[in-house]
């Protein structure tokens, strides 16, 4: 059963505020430039990498240097939140807004791939509709329209390929972008840690093939596993869900690893409830964030594939979640369309930003 005290001891406990030191110690890492990254890996050994960032007396020319470019390196997506001005949301420095057209350019003949709960799916067909609607303009009834956003949210799969898998896809809807280009826009419902587990352990065995086409997989859940702790707990976890963050965040990056795909992972937002969910949806962001950081810092080391990033959509639309300060949907865990369309500029700027779908092709 899930133990909410153990669960919030866990995150507190000194071996985490270590990890928190670590973190503060990784970030930085990141913002060292990668070739000087690599260069010290050919000339220094390891424990000179780590006697250069754990010994602030010793303030060699590398550290220097490394500061001196921190100004010149993006910050973390942590950071990238932006603000809010009424229900418009200002895109932080370096970000911008798209316009439907620069949209289709930018995601033709693209497959991107949703795994995750209903917050999920409903922004991805925002996106899908954004890409395939031929519209000058776009309607918030439309675009909240529940024939759209809640697809085959209960009745059958509207999704005809894969039926044999566990994780039968629930909508997987193609885009003509020209009479060439053909775009996917595929949803996995995976509410829980578990099930993003069980469906990535299932194609990690070849036992489905659902991610073989796909450009971009996006993993969205986080909501269930605080409101809902007991549906996924289902009394066959013995694993904390920190512990279990930290399982499915490195199974990630085995997938990610090992195929070459680019995965973006969104932090949750937030129902609309008591404070005390609000907390520890925080805690649950920041967690995943910190071993999100920590992993990423590691492939670079390694210099393993790193097209495994996040953006922060929790951070993004905390202000927004409040009662009185909502931008409600139809249940306290939705949203309106605008924090729905905020989640697809944060995507699309950090793909773009990262070069992650430039010349797929060359990178296998
Ligand atoms: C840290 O730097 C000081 C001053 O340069 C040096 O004396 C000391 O040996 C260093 N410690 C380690 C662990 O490298
Ligand atoms: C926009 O496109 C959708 C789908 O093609 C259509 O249902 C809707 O009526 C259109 N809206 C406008 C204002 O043209
Ligand atoms: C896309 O274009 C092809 C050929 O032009 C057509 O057969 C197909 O029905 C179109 N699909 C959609 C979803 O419009
Ligand atoms: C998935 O692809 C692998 C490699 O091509 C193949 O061996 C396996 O049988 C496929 N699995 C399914 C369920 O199609
Ligand atoms: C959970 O239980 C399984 C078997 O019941 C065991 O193999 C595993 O080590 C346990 N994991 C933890 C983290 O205690
Ligand atoms: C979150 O909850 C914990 C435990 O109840 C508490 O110690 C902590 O101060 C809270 N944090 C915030 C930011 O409210
Ligand atoms: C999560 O981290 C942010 C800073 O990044 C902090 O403001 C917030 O209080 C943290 N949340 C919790 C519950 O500790
Ligand atoms: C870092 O990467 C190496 C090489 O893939 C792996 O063996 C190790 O477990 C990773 N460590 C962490 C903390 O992820
Ligand atoms: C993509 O990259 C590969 C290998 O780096 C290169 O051979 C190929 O020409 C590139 N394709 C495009 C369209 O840039």
């Amino acid at each position: 059963m899930f133990d909410e005290n153990r669960y919030l001891r866990d995150v507190l406990r000194p071996r985490q505020r270590r990890t928190l030191m670590l973190l503060l110690v990784a970030s930085l890492l990141a913002l060292i430039p990668f070739e000087w990254v690599q260069n010290l890996l050919q000339t220094e050994s390891r424990s000179m990498l780590s006697k250069t960032l754990f010994n602030e007396t010793d303030q060699t020319d590398a550290s220097l240097h490394s500061t001196a470019n921190a100004m010149h390196d993006p910050p973390s997506p942590r950071t990238m939140t932006g603000t809010w001005i009424g229900n418009t949301w200002v895109p932080p420095t370096g970000w911008k807004y798209h316009t439907p057209n620069e949209l289709r350019q930018f995601y033709s003949g693209k497959r991107i791939l949703w795994v995750g709960d209903s917050t999920g799916r409903r922004t991805a067909m925002n996106l899908y509709a954004l890409l395939d609607w031929k519209n000058s303009s776009f309607l918030a009834d439309e675009l909240s329209s529940p024939n759209l956003i809640d697809a085959a949210k209960k009745g059958p799969h509207e999704c005809n390929k894969w039926i044999e898998a566990n994780f039968r896809p629930n909508n997987c809807r193609t885009v003509n972008f020209t009479s060439e280009e053909e775009g996917e826009h595929i949803y996995v419902k995976a509410v829980c840690h578990t099930d993003v587990e069980r469906f990535l352990q299932t194609e990690l065995e070849g036992r489905a093939n659902i991610t073989a086409d796909i450009d971009v997989i996006i993993v969205a859940i986080g909501i269930w596993d605080v409101i809902r702790p007991q549906a996924c707990r289902k009394g066959l976890q013995n694993r904390t869900l920190v512990e279990m963050v930290s399982d499915l965040v490195e199974l990630t990056n085995e997938l990610q690893i090992t195929t070459g795909k680019v995965v973006i992972w969104r932090t949750s937002g937030y129902s609309e409830q008591q404070e005390h969910i609000i907390n520890k949806t925080s805690t649950l962001n920041n967690v995943t964030m910190n071993k999100l950081d920590q992993v990423r810092v590691n492939n670079t080391l390694n210099g393993l594939p790193n097209r495994f990033n996040y953006v922060n959509w929790g951070g993004a639309v905390l202000a927004r979640s409040r009662p009185g300060e909502r931008i409600r949907g139809d249940m306290k865990p939705h949203y309106g369309l605008e924090p729905r369309h905020v989640l697809i500029e944060m995507i699309t700027n950090l793909l773009e930003k990262e070069e992650y779908l430039r010349n797929m092709s060359g990178l296998s």
